[in-house]
Order: structure tokens, then C-alpha cells, then sequence
């Protein structure tokens, strides 16, 4: 659970993506969070309050001037008995209310009362996202420190329409309420007192003092977390291949080469309380790599001789003493990413295994957006699109949770 006794106030105003909203509210309570549904009048023409509360486990509010309503909670405690306001769908009039403050009715009254972070999901048609009055009022409203998610490009409701003005994907919001909740709560701490091993970047295999094996890994996913990690307060140990990437700052960094020799560093690291194995190690390397430069000969191409390397992961995750609580995996595939993430759980004896797609395609290798499953004894998740970073971020946030528990093993 991401979001364990987290409360959010989630306030649906009236576009067609309210339908979405009913299903945000199922994916905030699984992770653990209870919701409290306030609908706008308009909302009400797509989505009823009697949906929405069955959904949400509790009445959803309507009304600034319900007896009922005043006397059990009142709109100021509706404001502050939350850890976030949400805004799904945010249509361009509540934000226009919002930028100027007005208060008549309850959501627009709960919003000007709240002193709670309030992040909203916009959601309209294209002219309206892009007319210069909506633009200003966003701008206001980032002024005020409100943060938003969305939207997205696409097909619009409307037949023919397309271009910016999709709500974001019910996970997008839920990622961007953790991300937004875990600055909140200060990344600083939720590991502090755990140790953790992150293997990072490519190898290189030599062939000879001048030539190597090696595979497109930047590092960029490796180094995030060890950073998301340090900055979460954990103690990290980064053991990192060839990368054109500095040093992030805070953390232990063991610079190899070679498969053996990141196996080396990794078990000299060892213990930690988790270790995440990001690095593409190359599955082999030449059998005798030769002490000067091979020399172009009129006999033609060498032959090179392939031998296997140490798996890094495998030996880590199989290990007797030692054993990290929490072993992580990553799977790197072209095709038929879940499948094979899931046997590569099995194989290698690790916990979890974070299965991306690095076909072409995806844009993944070298680039700065992931999208990636976690797959668990537990089952399989799919995050949405996101930053590397913000992989990072959202794994760290998983392993200090699941690191929570003192010494039983993580599954
Ligand atoms: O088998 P495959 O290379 O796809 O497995 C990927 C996972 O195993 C990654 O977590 C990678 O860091 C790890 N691995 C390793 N040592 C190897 C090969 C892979 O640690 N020799």
C-alpha cells in the first residue's frame, strides 16, 4: 500500500472524465487511502452521489447549505480533515472560481478554506484548455502553489475533436498523489537506518585493451533510484558501470567494468537491507581477452570464444547469509514484457522484478521516461508513463513500505 491511512478529499466537478473519477477512487482506496467525495452541481449531470459514495465507502457531499451536512461535518471540516485536495475533473470554470477566489457553492468554498496541498486534473475541450483566459487562471493558480497533473493529449469525447484537454489516466493522478504526498510527508526519512545496494549502467567485457562488449544501458534508471534512495535517508552504496553520468551526491559509488568485477563490489557491499539490480550486465564476455590490441591479419577475423558471466542478481538473491530482506530485479524485454518478467522472478530467486519494455519503440533505452510493471509474488502492477525519476521516487516509496515491516522477508 502507497497510501496507507491517507486522506484525500476528492472534489469531481462536471465533464464528461467524471466517470474516470469513480475509478480513481477505487485505485486511491486499494492503495490504502480513504476518499471523501464532494460533487459539483454540473458533476452530478455525469456521475450520482450515490455512485460515488458506494464506491468511496462513505456519502459523497453536494450541498454548502445541507443541514444535515453543516451540523455532522461542516464545509471548514471537510477543508482540513484531509491530507490533499483533489480536483478531477477540473473543468475550466471551477479553475476560473478557483484563480479568483470565489466561494459559492461547496466545492469552490472548500477550496478557499482548505489550507491543504490541492492538485487538480484539468480536463476540457482543446480551444477551451488553450484560450488565453484559462491559460492566465492556470498560471494563477500555479502562483498559488496549486499543482496539477494532466492534461493529456488525444481524442476528445466529442467526435472529430482532438488535441490537449483529456483528463489524466486515473494512475497518472494516483502517481502524482503519491509523488505529491511524499514531498509533503519529506522523501527525507522514509528510509533512514536502511541500507541499500544499487547496481547501475552497462558492463563492458573487454575483447582487448582497446576494444569491449558492451549494451546501450545509460544508467539513468540505476542512478535515480540510488538518488531517490539517499534522498529518502537511506545509506546507498551505488556500484556502477561505464555512464556519462556524475556521481549523485550523498552515497557510496564503486566504479567497475566488468560483470566479475561488479559482482565483487556488489558482495563487498553486502549486507543491506535491499538491493536493487538495475545494471544490463552483459551476459558474456570473451573467454580469454587478449593483453594487446588484436592485430588485423590477412587470415581474416578473429574468432571470438563467448563464456557466461556471474549472474549478479541470481547469486545475491540465492545467497544463505546475507540476503538482502528485499532483492529487485529488472527486466529489460522487447516483447511479451509480463511473461517473461514473471518466469525471470522464479529463475533468479528475487522478490520483485520492475519488467520494462525497451523495444525501439518505447524509446526507453538512453531516454528519460519509463514504463514499467512490478511484478510481485502478489501479482502484477502497471505504472503509467513517467520519468525516470519518478520511477525511482514511486520504488523507493514501495521498498521503505515494504522495508516497514522489521524482519519478516518482503514479498
Ligand atoms: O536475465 P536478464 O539479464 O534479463 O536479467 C535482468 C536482471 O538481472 C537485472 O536486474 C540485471 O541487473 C540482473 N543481472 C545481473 N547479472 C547478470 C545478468 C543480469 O545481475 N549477469
Amino acid at each position: 500500500m502507497t497510501l496507507p491511512s491517507k486522506r484525500i478529499l476528492l472534489i469531481i466537478s462536471g465533464g464528461i472524465a467524471a466517470y474516470k473519477s469513480l475509478d480513481l477512487i477505487r485505485r486511491l482506496r486499494e492503495r490504502g487511502a480513504s476518499v471523501r467525495v464532494i460533487l459539483t452541481k454540473a458533476a452530478q449531470q455525469f456521475v450520482t452521489p450515490l455512485a460515488a459514495g458506494a464506491i468511496a465507502g462513505e456519502r459523497a457531499f453536494t450541498d454548502l447549505f445541507d443541514a444535515v451536512t453543516e451540523f455532522d461535518i461542516g464545509h471548514i471540516r471537510l477543508a482540513r480533515d484531509c491530507d490533499l485536495v483533489v480536483v478531477a475533473p477540473a473543468t475550466a470554470d471551477l479553475m476560473a472560481k478557483m484563480a479568483g477566489g470565489h466561494a459559492d457553492d461547496l466545492a469552490s468554498t472548500v477550496l478557499l478554506a482548505t489550507d491543504r496541498p490541492i492538485l487538480i486534473a484539468p480536463a476540457m475541450n482543446p480551444v477551451m484548455w488553450s484560450h488565453k483566459a484559462t491559460a492566465r487562471n492556470l498560471a494563477q493558480l500555479q502562483t498559488d502553489g496549486v499543482k496539477t497533473v494532466g492534461p493529456n493529449a488525444g481524442e476528445m469525447a466529442e467526435s472529430g475533436e482532438a488535441g490537449t484537454g483529456r483528463m489524466a489516466e486515473p494512475l497518472e493522478i494516483v502517481a502524482a498523489i503519491e509523488r505529491l504526498l511524499a514531498a509533503v510527508d519529506g522523501p527525507r526519512g522514509i528510509l533512514s537506518g536502511q541500507s541499500i545496494l544499487v547496481t547501475s549502467g552497462p558492463t563492458h567485457e573487454a575483447i582487448d585493451p582497446v576494444r569491449y562488449l558492451a549494451n546501450r544501458s545509460s544508467g539513468k534508471q540505476g542512478h535515480a533510484i540510488a538518488r531517490a534512495a539517499a534522498e529518502a535517508g537511506a545509506a546507498v552504496t551505488l556500484v556502477s558501470g561505464p555512464v556519462k553520468l556524475p556521481d549523485p551526491p550523498g552515497m557510496k559509488v564503486i566504479h567497475v567494468e566488468s560483470a566479475r568485477a561488479m559482482l565483487a563490489a556488489v558482495e563487498a557491499g553486502l549486507p543491506a537491507d535491499a538491493a536493487v539490480f538495475a545494471a544490463a550486465v552483459a551476459d558474456w564476455r570473451v573467454a580469454e581477452a587478449g593483453t594487446q590490441k588484436t592485430k588485423k591479419t590477412t587470415a581474416g577475423p578473429p574468432t571470438l570464444s563467448l563464456v557466461e558471466n556471474p549472474d549478479i542478481l541470481a547469486t545475491v538473491a540465492k545467497r544463505k547469509t546475507d540476503r538482502p530482506r528485499l532483492v529487485v530485479g529488472f527486466a529489460a524485454e522487447t516483447e511479451r514484457v509480463v511473461e517473461y518478467a514473471r518466469a525471470k522472478l522464479a529463475r533468479k530467486g528475487c522478490d520483485w522484478i520492475v519488467a520494462n519494455d525497451v523495444s525501439k519503440e518505447s524509446g526507453v533505452m538512453g531516454g528519460d521516461r519509463n514504463t514499467v510493471h512490478l511484478v510481485t509474488a502478489r501479482g502484477i502492477e502497471a505504472w503509467p508513463s513517467q520519468s525516470k525519476e519518478e520511477v525511482a521516487r514511486a520504488l523507493v516509496a514501495r521498498i521503505a513500505e515494504a522495508l516497514k515491516v522489521p524482519t519478516a522477508p518482503v514479498k
